[in-house]
Parts: structure tokens; C-alpha cells; sequence
């Protein structure tokens, strides 16, 4: 059985977080003079702590309740506050499935905590047999999936099977699943009080810059992600930012089928370029391939002006091609006629 309080780390259970006077005068009028803030100004004052109008906004937009939304300075932080929250550094563990997204592992050796890598199979899916042992080692308190998978693309079966089986918790990284068509995990924050589903406004929302990583989970969880987080931790400008791509659905829905588009194009028109060996399939906004020699493709790549992820390192000889404008794919795909291999 899940037990939410046999997780957090015991510093974690206990600690009182930093309250401001803002959180005990509920109030948006008023003379304020309890932060220290210059008076004058438009960005004089302290954001949201708690960000409730993009939470609202997001609400409507992705059918979670409000108090179920947890909102970090990009996903990354988040991956960060889980390792805080949930791991004893020197002690407890955490668990991905390889070729994956880097921030996991970072996040393990900044944290201290020793993170098992097991390789996903041929077709890029969790072997989950050989995953068993590791979901009853008690050590282990934290797994994180990918899906769809980056770099590899492509959506992670089995996953309820991992909730199902493991007491620690399960964060599933949802980044790229507006691209991918098919429902999100959220839905099942209800059947699953060990899930935490993690998406961002960085991809198909081309908020990026504005590092708005979106947490859904049980109130619980929340509570302790909201306890760890720097108090200020969204910007104003950044909340306001979110809230007006969030409010032009239309923006987002055009820009989502273009990239779509594009990506069909750019599969078929790879079908024809002789040095590409392998196209993976994909339902994220990049494609990887397989092409003769990655890095000198790259480079000469790179020597164009044009930047692609050299993922050879860890799926040998691959490169990742992120969906760009058309003019863009276009580039890529005369320039990718003229290299020499
Ligand atoms: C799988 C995955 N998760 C998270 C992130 C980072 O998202 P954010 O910009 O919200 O920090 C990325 C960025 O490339 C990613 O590929």
C-alpha cells in the first residue's frame, strides 16, 4: 500500500514553510506595507505566491480541479523539488529507463541520490520484468518516466502497470503529450495517489522563456511541493504571460496542427535522404533518426548554421530534429541533401 508520509523524507514532514503577511491578509486592496517592496512602480510588487489565476485558467483548459495544480519555475524545478521532497540524499534512491531526459540524472547527482538507470528494450519501452525487483526495493522512492520519451519520441506503454506494482512515487513526464493525441494520466489522479504528472507551457504552448512546469497530483502531494518551493517562485510577468496564451485556445490549436503537419512532411521527405538509415516514430514535436556517421553529419550541419541534438552519445548515431517553421524544415532538408558523408 501507498503511504504518502513513509515517503517524504522526515525534514520534509516537519518543516514549517516561510509564510509571508500576504498569505494571512487575503485581500487585493489595500496599503502595503509589509514586504519591503519599493511603492513605486509596475513591478514593485511581489507575484502571486500561489499563482490561483493561472491555476484557474489551467483548470478549465486541462480538466484538472484547481487545488490538484501545482505550478514550478519550468518542469525542471519540479523534478528538482520532488528529489527534495521525497529522497534522503546518501541514502534513498530514484529509478528512470534510459535513453531519457537528462534533467532526471542531473537532478539525482545535485541532490545526492543515486538514481538506477534501466534500459528501456529495442522498441523503447519498460521491460517490465526485469523492472520488478527494483519496485520492491525500499530504497527506491521516486521513478520517473518519460512519455512520450525524449529523445526517442515515442509514448511509454506499461505505466499504470509500474503504479500499480510500486509504493514509492511515480512521476510521468507529459512534456511533449499535446503532440502525441492521446489522453493524459491526469485523468487518473483519482485511482492513483502515487502518480505525479508533470507537463510545461515550454512545448506546444511556446511559452519557453516564460518557465511555466505544471505538476498534477493528489492535494496531498501538493501541499508538500507548495511547502518546498522558494516562495516567489513564478514572476508576475511570467503568470501574465501564461495567462494570455493560455486564453487564445486558437493560437495554440493552430500552431499545434501546423507542427503536426510539418512533422508528416518532414517524415516523408526523410523516407527519401540516403544517408538517413532509421526514422523512429514519433508522437512528440521532433523526430529521431539514424544517419551513416551522426557526427559528422552534425557538424556539417552545425558549419550551416543549422542546429540539431547530437543524441549519438546515448542511441548510437542518432540525431533528435526538433519540428521547426517550414522555412525552416525546408532548410534543413536541402541542406541535408548536400552533406557528404
Ligand atoms: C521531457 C522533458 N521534460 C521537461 C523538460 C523541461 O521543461 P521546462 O521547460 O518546463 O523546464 C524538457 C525540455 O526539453 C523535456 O524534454
Amino acid at each position: 500500500m501507498f503511504n504518502l508520509t513513509k515517503i517524504i523524507r522526515p525534514n520534509i514532514l516537519t518543516l514549517e514553510p516561510y509564510s509571508s503577511a500576504r498569505d494571512e491578509f487575503k485581500g487585493s486592496e489595500g496599503i502595503f506595507l509589509d514586504a519591503n517592496e519599493n511603492p513605486f512602480g509596475s513591478l514593485n510588487r511581489y507575484p502571486d505566491p500561489l499563482q490561483k489565476s493561472v491555476k484557474q485558467k489551467l483548470s478549465e483548459v486541462k480538466n484538472v480541479p484547481a487545488e490538484n495544480i501545482f505550478l514550478g519555475n519550468g518542469s525542471d524545478e519540479i523534478i528538482d523539488l520532488c528529489y527534495r521532497i521525497f529522497c534522503e540524499p546518501g541514502k534513498d534512491k530514484a529509478l528512470t529507463f534510459v535513453p531519457t531526459y537528462g534533467m532526471y540524472e542531473v537532478s539525482a547527482a545535485i541532490n545526492n541520490v543515486e538514481l538506477i538507470k534501466l534500459p528501456l528494450n529495442s522498441d523503447f519501452q519498460i521491460d517490465t520484468k526485469s523492472c520488478k525487483t527494483y519496485l520492491k526495493d525500499t530504497d527506491v522512492k521516486l521513478i520517473f518516466i518519460c512519455s512520450p520519451n525524449n529523445p526517442t519520441g515515442n509514448i511509454i506503454n506499461n505505466i499504470e502497470y509500474i503504479l500499480e506494482n510500486f509504493n514509492g512515487v511515480v512521476v510521468v513526464d507529459e512534456a511533449y503529450i499535446d503532440f502525441a493525441g492521446s489522453n493524459s494520466l491526469s485523468a487518473k489522479l483519482d485511482n492513483y495517489p502515487n502518480l505525479i504528472v508533470l507537463q510545461t507551457l515550454s512545448k506546444a504552448w511556446g511559452l519557453a522563456a516564460a518557465r511555466m512546469g505544471i505538476a498534477f497530483a493528489s492535494t496531498e502531494i501538493i501541499i508538500y511541493l507548495n511547502k518546498v518551493k522558494p516562495p516567489y517562485n513564478m514572476s508576475s510577468p511570467n503568470q501574465q504571460a501564461a495567462l494570455n496564451a493560455l486564453d487564445d485556445l486558437e493560437i495554440y490549436q493552430n500552431q499545434l496542427a501546423t507542427i503536426l503537419s510539418e512533422k508528416e512532411k518532414m517524415l516523408n521527405a526523410f523516407a527519401d535522404i540516403s544517408i538517413i538509415t532509421k526514422v523512429y516514430p514519433t508522437d512528440a514535436n521532433f523526430i529521431l533518426i539514424k544517419v551513416k556517421d551522426a557526427d559528422k553529419a552534425y557538424n556539417q550541419l552545425i558549419n550551416k548554421n543549422i542546429i540539431l541534438r547530437n543524441r549519438s552519445k546515448v542511441v548510437a548515431d542518432c540525431l533528435r530534429i526538433t519540428i521547426g517553421t517550414p522555412q525552416e524544415n525546408e532548410a534543413l532538408l536541402s541542406a541535408f541533401k548536400n552533406i557528404q558523408l
